[in-house]
């Protein structure tokens, strides 16, 4: 990334990491849900959400079909949009995170350098969750009836029917939204957050 800005200097916050977990009870993380549109993310986010504020944490999604209406709506589907889509909502979840909380993000970010650029950028705060699902399920789950748009050449680059997604090779947690419940992902999920964000 080139910073166009020039005579711009970081002040430092009087405030570290270590302060706000130890409020809040929990590390500043962003927690990256990747997968095929119809996987679950959106339903899984939503839900850890709620389970995470009802154990007393501080937590926000951030949703890919919520954030294209806003921030992000000037971006369409084509690869550099979506990476730029995936970069501005690193910047954003990275933000969230350090000022102390628990954020979900829900793209499909189907590239993985897009992904590993976020990683990089936020470092330890970053765990990437793979909702898994195979295509033939999603596709006959369609619950936005996108895929059978997709398949009549109304959308075009849609992911997973003529545009690529790229599963991740070394994700923190692998959620299989196909061969097990709502409740058991949610399980996992909260499970990972207890075992590795979690501070009591
Ligand atoms: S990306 O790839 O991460 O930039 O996409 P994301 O921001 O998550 O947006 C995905 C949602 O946009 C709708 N939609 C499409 N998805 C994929 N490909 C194409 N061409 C497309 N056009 C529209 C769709 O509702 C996606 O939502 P989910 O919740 O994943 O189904």
């Amino acid at each position: 990334l080139t910073v166009k800005s020039t005579n711009i200097q970081e002040v430092d916050h009087l405030l570290n990491a270590t302060a706000r977990a130890w409020r809040n009870g929990h590390h500043g993380a962003v927690i990256w849900f990747t997968g095929l549109s119809g996987a679950g993310k959106s339903t899984l986010a939503m839900r850890a959400e709620q389970r995470l504020f009802q154990r007393g944490f501080q937590t926000y999604v951030l949703d890919g079909d919520n954030v294209r209406h806003g921030l992000n709506s000037d971006l369409g589907f084509a690869p550099a949009d979506r990476a730029e889509n995936i970069r501005r909502v690193g910047e954003v979840a990275s933000l969230f995170a350090n000022a102390g909380l628990i954020v979900i993000t829900s793209f499909i970010s189907p590239y993985r350098a897009d992904r590993e650029r976020v990683r990089k950028a936020a470092g330890a705060a970053f765990h990437e969750i793979y909702i898994k699902a195979d295509l033939s399920v999603c596709e006959q789950r369609d619950p936005k009836g996108l895929y059978r748009k997709a398949r009549a050449g109304v959308i075009p680059e849609f992911t997973g029917i003529s545009a690529p997604y790229e599963p991740p090779e070394s994700p923190e947690l692998v959620v299989d939204t196909s061969r097990r419940s709502v409740e058991e992902c949610l399980e996992d999920i909260m499970n990972y957050v207890e075992a590795h964000i979690a501070l009591r």
